[in-house]
């Protein structure tokens, strides 16, 4: 009893997200601890009671009458005893859920010290139409791409009067367009603007978007504004810029923004396989011309190997028996739809977790499956460092990302790309952390209000030391944009 009370006290304080490692450290040391305490306990109780009835059935094969009443003072005593070890131990298990619960309530601390919430009034995007509008407030499937942090986004490249014009301007991640339109519109000053989509769906419409956008006749862009829209990888920015006027690849352009993962449009379009909710192909390729799959990956490639992706990419502790039983399922002809692969995730994962449990490994596993398919965490480690040589002096890098591989990947190479000095590994970011109050920046006397604590370095400046996340509203209105995570980095 007094366990499982416990064990329902230590959930109920455990911090919303408690699939992070530091809750799941905090579960794990908790019912190591108390689980470890409960199943002894049991065991001695259990032991004890063998003794005792040993000792009573021989003593009443020389039983006198005095003796039985002795006997029953102690069985009395013993009990009393029993029942006081009990409060005890009671005392102890609750003793130990309050140091548990103060150290989930510190960890939830912690994490909420790891990131700063926008402060912002979610605004509804300007370039939403009625119904697109009425979607977004009232839910429901749609086709439409809502562009995540919008107005943080348009915050980090406005700056002025503080800072620099924006004058030329790639989006490595067009998807919808939807910040690229913001952006066109915002800054009327802008002279080039790029973006680039592996998706040719999403660059079509982005393409026929941004087109309408600069020709709608409401004369807010520049008149020689040039607007290149390609079919490109972003880890291609270099020969692109190049491609488009050597210029800029030398002197570099003032804003890049990547908006990480999958839009809308293809999370619910079932026949690109990304829908854990939806039956399709195994596919998955951000770029249909790509070769790979993800049913290539799950019925062909070596078992470590797909047991290393289940494990690396989608963090997933369940990783070797899903290994198997996908192994095992080549032999009855593969995996080769997404209702097939979820099925056997769901028959994998035990009943007792319930729908939330096998959904969530099945999001794992798909995160896993479309990581490797498009090879994403490499592309986004080398292509941090093209998009930063890219940039201007002054110029800014924004990077939205949506899952912890992501986000660690973005912070560890601004930090390396600005060079905070040091000995590389050794570096301590905390030391070299510029509390915005005491930041001397003789360009940059006036702070943007957005701007909390920065890291600076030899090549650069980190203007998020903690990623900023979207505010209360917008989380609630769009529920994909809850794991996004904003970081800067700036040019020197
Ligand atoms: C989240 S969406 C972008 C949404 C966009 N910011 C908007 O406001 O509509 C991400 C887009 O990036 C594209 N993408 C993903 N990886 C890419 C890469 N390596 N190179 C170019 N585009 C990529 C995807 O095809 C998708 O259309």
């Amino acid at each position: 009893m007094a366990s499982a009370s416990a064990t329902r006290l230590f959930f109920s304080i455990l911090p919303l997200h408690s699939s992070t490692s530091a809750s799941a450290a905090a579960v794990k040391l908790f019912f190591n601890k108390y689980s470890n305490n409960y199943n002894m306990n049991n065991l001695i109780i259990r032991r004890r009671a063998h003794t005792h009835h040993f000792r009573t059935t021989t003593s009443t094969t020389t039983a006198t009458s005095t003796s039985s009443k002795n006997e029953k003072k102690n069985i009395k005593t013993n009990k009393k005893k029993k029942k006081k070890k009990n409060r005890e131990k009671e005392k102890r298990g609750a003793a130990v859920v309050s140091a548990a619960a103060a150290a989930a309530a510190e960890s939830s601390l912690v994490k909420l010290k790891r990131r700063t919430r926008s402060n912002r009034v979610f605004e509804l995007p300007e370039h939403l139409n009625h119904q697109q509008r009425q979607l977004l407030l009232h839910g429901g499937n749609s086709d439409t791409h809502f562009p995540v942090m919008l107005g943080e986004v348009l915050e980090v490249f406005h700056g002025y009067p503080q800072r620099p014009l924006l004058r030329s301007f790639v989006d490595c991640t067009l998807g919808a367009a939807g910040h690229s339109s913001a952006i066109i519109r915002a800054h009327p000053e802008l002279q080039l603007y790029v973006g680039l989509d592996v998706d040719p769906v999403a660059h079509e419409k982005a393409k026929a978007y941004i087109d309408n956008v600069v020709n709608d006749g409401s004369g807010s862009t520049a008149s020689d504004l040039k607007v290149i829209t390609l079919l490109k990888n972003f880890k291609d920015i270099k020969s692109v810029l190049a491609e488009v006027d050597e210029k800029f690849l030398i002197d570099g352009v003032d804003g890049i923004l990547m908006d990480l993962g999958m839009s809308s449009m293809q999370v619910n379009n079932a026949e690109r396989g990304f829908s854990v909710l939806s039956d399709g192909p195994l596919d998955m390729r951000m770029n249909p011309q790509a070769s790979l799959k993800a049913e290539d990956i799950l019925n062909s490639w070596p078992e470590d190997e797909v047991g290393r992706i289940l494990r690396d990419y989608g963090e997933e502790n369940n990783w070797r028996s899903l290994q198997t039983k996908i192994v095992k399922a080549r032999l009855k002809g593969g995996l080769h739809s997404t209702s097939e692969l979820v099925n056997l995730i769901r028959g994998t994962t035990p009943k007792s977790v319930g729908r939330q449990g096998w959904m969530k490994t099945a999001t794992r596993v798909f995160q896993a499956l479309r990581i490797a398919v498009n090879d994403e965490l490499k592309i986004l480690e080398d292509s941090l460092y093209a998009c930063f040589d890219c940039l201007s002096s002054g110029g800014r890098l924004a990077v939205i990302s949506f899952h912890s591989l992501e986000d660690r990947i973005v912070k560890q190479t601004f930090l390396d790309i600005i060079d905070v000095g040091g000995d590389g590994n050794g570096i301590d970011e905390e030391e070299r952390c510029i509390v915005k109050k005491g930041y001397e920046d003789k360009e940059n006397d006036e702070e943007e209000a957005w701007i909390k604590q920065k890291i600076g370095g030899r090549n650069g400046i980190i203007l998020t030391k903690r990623p900023i996340t979207p505010c209360e509203e917008e989380e609630t209105l769009n529920r994909r944009c809850r794991s996004a995570k904003l970081r800067v980095v700036q040019k020197v």
